[in-house]
């Protein structure tokens, strides 16, 4: 994976940098983020759209990884920035990104996120349903702004995915319908609005997916709806968003498409397309989350307890779980892992890896060959870059793992580990005394 290596010593190297050392350094459970692969991932998808000949925004979805570090390299890369709460627009404006490059997305935004984003002069509102219209409206009206937007549209496309991921089809929380007239119905409404300027469309379809036809479909539907809209409305779309959810290989079964395959399949099958409707060629922006963060992380655990039941299985169980990667109990992803203290010796065994929380569905992975190994060994599981951390949380009360990124033989903390204190900073003790029978 990435620039991950094996050392004089035998150890796996992720970036120059001994992971052993950083187990010792940082402690584990560590999120390790080797992030000359996020670079090379994102220079990817710029590139490809730079030899179409095709202008583009190419915005990270900051919800796969948001931190302050994390969106000051996605800066240093020219990217632009997907957020979806005040939180991660917090965060993006700590970082000091610059709000223009800014995407405000979010099924239920409240009218202070709506205000703090205006506030800040952010680039663009993906705009999901008729009651965020008069929302957002409103407050420009208030604060004498206007509001650039895209408007959130359910193609009709059901993606091959995990059910949970899958955001695209009509039955879907997100956007506006596309077939049955609310689309249309929305943008009439918005065209008419002084504060609201509409650039274009947006659809996102689903996440993980391995194929380029359920991006080329939700196209085809939008620019079908592009050309009728400009004759009924002279409406020309400046910008048609095509979302993220190009596909990783997490395991040896998976077979993705390199970043930039997905992106030039699409794109000159757009372009055709807007020939065909003789419509100006809008910018294209994409959304890719997973796909730029997803293989250049890799959490260490260390080995602890281990469990034999005979003829059945052997548990091993590791000093995070499900406190810091949900996945594999919530949509039973799966993941490669080695001993990263000889990650080229042979497996000799197979073993079930465990987390550590009073939870039977805490299992990080099921069956997995693995060498020798005892206690004090540390684990590498592999690809957690993405929805890692960001899905990470305090269950059982376990203070969530420290970040680092490497890069050229150097490892930087970006994330503190949480500690005790930090778990009950904000409890408060009980005041009133009365009821109790001690
Ligand atoms: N744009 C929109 C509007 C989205 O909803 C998403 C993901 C993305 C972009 C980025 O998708 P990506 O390129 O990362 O696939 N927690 C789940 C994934 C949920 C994805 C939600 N939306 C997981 O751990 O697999």
């Amino acid at each position: 994976y990435g620039t991950s290596s094996v050392n004089d010593k035998g150890h796996l190297t992720i970036g120059g940098v001994d992971t052993i050392e950083l187990a010792k350094e940082f402690g584990t459970p560590l999120y390790v983020y080797d992030t000359q692969l996020i670079r090379e991932r994102a220079r990817g998808f710029k590139q490809t759209f730079d030899q179409l000949g095709v202008t583009s925004q190419v915005a990270y979805a900051s919800k796969a990884f948001s931190s302050i570090a994390m969106i000051q390299l996605i800066d240093q890369e020219g990217l632009s920035l997907d957020v979806v709460s005040g939180g991660e627009l917090y965060t993006a404006l700590k970082a000091g990104f610059n709000p223009e490059k800014i995407h405000f997305h979010g099924n239920n935004k409240s009218a202070e996120e709506i205000a703090m984003a205006l506030d800040a002069d952010i680039g663009c509102f993906v705009v999901d349903n008729f009651h965020e219209i008069n929302l957002l409206s409103g407050i420009c009206k208030e604060k004498g702004k206007t509001a650039s937007i895209l408007l959130r549209v359910t193609p009709g496309i059901e993606a091959h995915t995990h059910d949970y991921i899958l955001t695209g089809q009509e039955d879907s929380k997100f956007g506006f319908d596309l077939q049955n007239g609310q689309a249309e119905e929305a943008l009439v409404k918005t065209l008419d609005l002084q504060q609201l300027h509409v650039l274009g469309l947006h659809c996102h379809i689903g996440s993980q997916i391995f194929e380029t036809t359920g991006f080329i479909m939700a196209a085809e539907k939008m620019i079908e709806k592009m050309s009728v809209w400009k004759q009924k409305y002279n409406f020309s779309a400046e910008v048609l968003n095509l979302g993220g959810g190009f596909g990783i290989r997490y395991t040896k079964d998976d077979e993705p498409l390199a970043p930039g395959k997905y992106v030039e399949d699409i794109i000159t099958r757009v372009k055709s397309l807007m020939d065909e409707y003789q419509l100006t060629m809008p910018e294209i922006w994409i959304e890719p989350g997973r796909s730029l963060t997803g293989d250049a992380g890799t959490t260490l655990y260390t080995v602890g307890s281990s469990k034999h039941v005979p003829e059945v299985r052997n548990y091993l169980a590791v000093d995070g779980g499900m406190s810091d990667n949900i996945r594999p109990a919530l949509y039973n992803a799966r993941y490669e892992a080695v001993i990263a203290n000889r990650p080229e010796a042979k497996p000799e065994s197979v073993v079930s890896i465990a987390g550590k929380c009073c939870e039977s569905g805490d299992m990080l992975i099921w069956d997995l060959p693995i060498t020798m190994h005892s206690s004090g060994d540390v684990l590498a599981v592999f690809c957690t870059g993405a929805y890692g951390y960001a899905m990470a949380n305090n269950y059982n009360r376990i203070p969530r793992p420290a970040v680092v990124f490497v890069e050229n033989g150097e490892a930087e903390l970006v994330i503190e580990r949480e500690n005790y204190e930090d778990l009950i900073r904000h409890d408060l003790p009980l005041k009133v005394q009365h009821g109790g029978q001690k």
